[in-house]
């Protein structure tokens, strides 16, 4: 008796076994299940790109390039330059590596860089702003390295800090920190914004709602949306290859915000600081990794 043997694959084209007389890919095939990959299924459910090896390896390129250019930002942050001048180093470096700023010209944005600073709490357009001793400013650079992005952002002290933008700076850093820790296949991004949001109010500080984190690397902002607030264990599972930034805004005050008549710069209500701090990251088989370490 014969107990193994080859099941012949029935081709697209050729009739199909059930004798209807059709070719199979007319007839039975689309009745067939078809098993997805991971990398299908987070596709088509999610509209999530699962980066390939290379593909890491390019954001992460765009991601040292990144951290260059923010070393060398933080090294010109001194009382009386102005938010222009950070424009102009972001500029010129970017240039000079042969890569592109993705903030120029998005969706109207007039200049390469953001720089928010005090109340501002992101999209700061650069200009005759100066910055004072005792400011907090947001830095936020993504550079296009060989088609990859990759996106990061900073809050330095200008001059001395005061007590208050001591505390917001170090909330919005720390807030990072645990949030990038619950990253690994099999956590949610739930798990993301619960431990931001834990942190923030437990400190007496608020998030920020209207802007958050995103999927990231072929595009500027892919899917998924990473939210800052939320619940352990919901959202989407994470898995190996998903590239996305956390970026928490954290308000001294109230958490509500305006957008000035530039349509671009977002300010808390009543004025009080914000601070972000924002890497790339990329879930890896065993945990996370920062394409933008800092
Ligand atoms: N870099 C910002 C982010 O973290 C987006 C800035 S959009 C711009 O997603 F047009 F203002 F540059
Ligand atoms: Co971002
Ligand atoms: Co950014």
């Amino acid at each position: 008796m014969k107990t193994q043997g080859k099941t012949k694959k029935v081709g697209r084209n050729s009739a199909c076994p059930c004798g209807s007389g059709k070719k199979y890919k007319n007839c039975c095939m689309s009745q067939e299940p078809k098993v997805l990959t991971v990398k299908e299924a987070y596709k088509n459910q999610y509209d999530i790109i699962l980066k390939e090896p290379h593909q890491i390896e390019g954001i992460r390129k765009s991601g040292e390039l990144l951290i260059s250019m923010m070393d060398k930002v933080e090294a010109m942050i001194r009382p009386g330059i102005t938010t222009n001048e950070i424009n102009t180093l972001v500029e010129e470096e970017t240039r000079r590596a042969g890569a592109i700023a993705a903030p120029l010209n998005y969706r109207g944005f007039p200049k390469s860089v953001c720089v928010s600073v005090n109340e501002v709490i992101c999209h700061g357009i650069p200009g005759d702003r100066v910055l004072y001793d005792g400011d907090i400013v947001n830095v936020d650079i993504t550079p296009i390295l060989d088609g990859y992005y990759a996106d990061a952002n900073k809050t330095f002290f200008v001059g001395k800090p005061t007590a208050d933008g001591q505390k917001i700076v170090n909330v919005a850093l720390e807030c990072l920190r645990l949030s990038i820790d619950t990253v690994g296949p099999g956590s949610h991004l739930g798990d993301i914004g619960h431990a931001i949001q834990t942190y923030a109010e437990a400190q007496g500080c608020s998030v920020v709602r209207e802007f958050v984190g995103h999927g990231v690397g072929i595009d500027f902002h892919e899917q998924p949306q990473v939210l800052h607030f939320g619940r352990k264990n919901r959202g989407v599972e994470l898995v190996p290859g998903m590239v996305f930034t956390i970026e928490p805004m954290i308000n001294l005050g109230a958490r509500d915000l305006h957008i000035l008549d530039d349509n671009w710069t977002a300010v808390t209500n009543d004025g009080s600081l914000s601070a972000q701090f924002e890497q790339t990251i990329v879930v890896t088989d065993t945990g996370w990794e920062s394409l933008t370490p800092y």
